[in-house]
């Protein structure tokens, strides 16, 4: 298991309570985050993600209706007494493995009041230590991993690290953008930030990706912060007060992001992710050769 830099950060929240709504009408019955990526859900490629960094508790965050998360990260008695029946140990191992991957707790966020109102409902969970947040629509390619090279900027400074990427000026209302003043080579202090603003407002290129490590005086300020964009509780709004008590760092990552969270963005990433898989790579690396000639 990969170590987390000195730090031991041991919690992680993974927000999965949204609607799902650009992938509708297949989100009707199905969360988002079980849609397929290869041969598992995406959330679960987020939850190895943390484990991999040395993540021992993880809370996803559901909303009513959205069970099936539960299912998937639960044991299955019978099926895996039908599979022990019939001998078939590799795929007895992949149900197993995946009630077993971390402690996973789920909180329930009651109403859509946005992403911060749903890092608050995990306050009593978390406690008084930093913890990761990891957004399950934002995959990464990273080496170091993405959470170790947040908690080195953590170690070096103290405060909070945001994942930050330079973005092109057609996608800087897609993301939560920062007023960066650089202190080392991909590190700068964060001198204020703004949720979705129209490319003209933004204070620059460098935006918010989806993974945070965050004091828990995030929770405080998330008590205080209004509704914002959309008339959701911000984390970004949480953020900005945080920064009013606390120094706020940004972690400039090196490696490469996925979007997942628009059926655009997981069809292009599927195609990435099967080409880099070991069993399909090959033979998916020449169908596509063959239909792009045809
Ligand atoms: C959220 C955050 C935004 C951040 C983005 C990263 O937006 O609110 O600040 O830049 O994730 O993917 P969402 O994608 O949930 O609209």
């Amino acid at each position: 298991m990969g170590a987390v830099a000195n730090t031991k950060i041991r919690k992680a929240v993974i927000p999965a309570a949204g609607w799902g709504t650009r992938f509708l009408p297949v989100t009707k019955a199905i969360p988002k985050e079980l849609l397929p990526l290869a041969e598992k859900p995406v959330i679960q490629h987020t939850v190895e993600e943390a484990v991999n960094s040395g993540i021992e508790s993880i809370i996803i965050v559901t909303s009513p209706g959205k069970n099936a998360l539960e299912t998937h990260f639960a044991p299955h008695p019978e099926l895996e007494s039908a599979l022990q029946q019939k001998g078939d140990a590799a795929l007895l191992e992949k149900v197993q493995r995946t009630a077993r991957l971390a402690d996973i707790k789920f909180a329930v966020q009651d109403e859509p009041r946005g992403l911060g109102h749903a890092i608050l409902v995990t306050e009593k969970l978390i406690g008084n230590e930093p913890f990761i947040v990891l957004l399950p629509d934002d995959l990464f390619d990273a080496e170091p991993p993405l959470i170790e090279q947040m908690s080195k900027v953590y170690d070096d400074y103290g405060g909070s690290v945001l994942a930050l990427l330079r973005v092109i000026p057609e996608d800087i209302k897609r993301y939560g953008i920062t007023k960066p003043e650089q202190v080392a080579e991909r590190v700068y202090r964060i001198l204020g930030m703004v949720e979705k603003p129209a490319p003209e407002d933004a204070p620059s290129n460098l935006a918010i990706m989806g993974r945070y490590l965050l004091t828990p005086k995030i929770f405080e300020t998330l008590h205080a912060t209004k509704p914002g964009k959309g008339g959701e509780i911000q984390l970004t709004d949480g953020l900005a007060l945080l920064r009013q008590q606390e120094a706020i760092y940004g972690c400039e990552f090196k490696g490469t992001y996925y979007d997942a969270g628009k059926p655009l963005g997981l069809l292009k990433t599927s195609i990435l992710w099967g080409l880099k898989h070991p069993e399909s790579g090959a033979e998916l690396k020449e169908f596509l050769r063959e239909i792009i000639k045809g």
